[in-house]
């Protein structure tokens, strides 16, 4: 009985290396874009557009994601789609993955970028804002992300890439309905990632830090600032080494560290 039951196991340890397959290293080559007009995935695509990869991009503002194509295609990508959608409209998302997957041919990995920083005051006095904003940095993205993972798990593998932000560290209140709508994405991300890891699958959730672009562009900029190239280029390298989580730059994981950290009841009387 004893005996039976160990060749069943060494029967099934096969099957399960199978499952988890070999692990992939290679650089993705169909790549599907949400939010492709963003600052950091314009830089990331430029990146992959040298490797000769092939895009779907997807954008609210079809002009400027026109732009955003023949950027790409003159900089080496193999082959550019478009789709012009709100992603807010979650009721067209299967459509649109459906799409873009025929499109591709298969897709190697999805990069979510699309998000609005929202209006903190605004959200403060009006719960509608606040939905808004939950709604584009958080419902939206766990609606992408609930048929990518399944369509990932089902090929055993790919790369699912979407920005979060340090934000969703610890709430504060300058930004707590953006820094919420973050936190969640982070929880959910990790629960995607221990369900799709054993499938071979990476789940990558990027923090960054402050980055100069359109949506930090009425900030101030001081020395914490960085180039969407630099971001683009610590998240190129998180993927070639199957990172779970990137902090950009990376001094953002200490600087988090410490302020996680914080007691409750000195971190309440801070301004940040
Ligand atoms: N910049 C930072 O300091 C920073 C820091 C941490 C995290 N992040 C995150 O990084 C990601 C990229 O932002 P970014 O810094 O590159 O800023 P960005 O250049 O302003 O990009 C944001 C993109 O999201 C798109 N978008 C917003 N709502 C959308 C919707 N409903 N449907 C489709 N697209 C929509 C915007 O399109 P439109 O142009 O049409 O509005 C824009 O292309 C965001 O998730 C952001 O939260 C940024």
């Amino acid at each position: 009985m004893r005996r039976r039951r160990s060749q069943m196991e060494s029967l099934d340890e096969p099957r399960n290396e199978r499952r988890s397959g070999p692990i992939d290293r290679s650089l993705p080559k169909t790549i599907l874009v949400l939010g492709a007009t963003s600052a950091i995935a314009q830089a990331w695509m430029r990146l992959m557009a040298a490797e000769g990869a092939s895009f779907f991009l997807v954008a609210r503002n079809a002009i400027h994601l026109d732009s955003v194509a023949k950027d790409v295609a003159t900089r080496g990508a193999t082959a550019v789609y478009v789709e012009a959608i709100d992603l807010d409209d979650i009721s067209g998302h299967v459509a649109l993955l459906e799409r873009a997957a025929a499109a591709l041919g298969n897709l190697d990995c999805a990069f979510i970028a699309h998000g609005v920083l929202g209006d903190q005051a605004a959200g403060e006095r009006d719960f509608a804002a606040a939905a808004a904003s939950l709604q584009t940095n958080f419902l939206s993205t766990v609606s992408l992300v609930t048929w990518l993972a399944n369509y990932f798990a089902a090929q055993y593998r790919g790369r699912l890439v979407v920005i979060s932000s340090v934000a969703g560290d610890r709430g504060r209140k300058s930004n707590y309905i953006y820094g919420a709508a973050k936190a969640g994405l982070n929880a959910f991300l990790d629960g995607v990632r221990n369900r799709l890891d054993r499938e071979g699958v990476q789940v990558l959730t990027v923090r960054p830090g402050f980055v100069a672009t359109p949506m930090t562009a009425h900030l101030p900029q001081g020395p914490l600032f960085v180039t969407p190239d630099h971001v683009a280029r610590d998240i190129l390298h998180a993927i070639e080494h199957r990172r779970d989580v990137l902090y950009t730059p990376w001094f953002w994981r200490w600087i988090m560290a410490l302020i996680r950290v914080i007691p409750e009841w000195k971190f309440k009387k801070m301004d940040l």
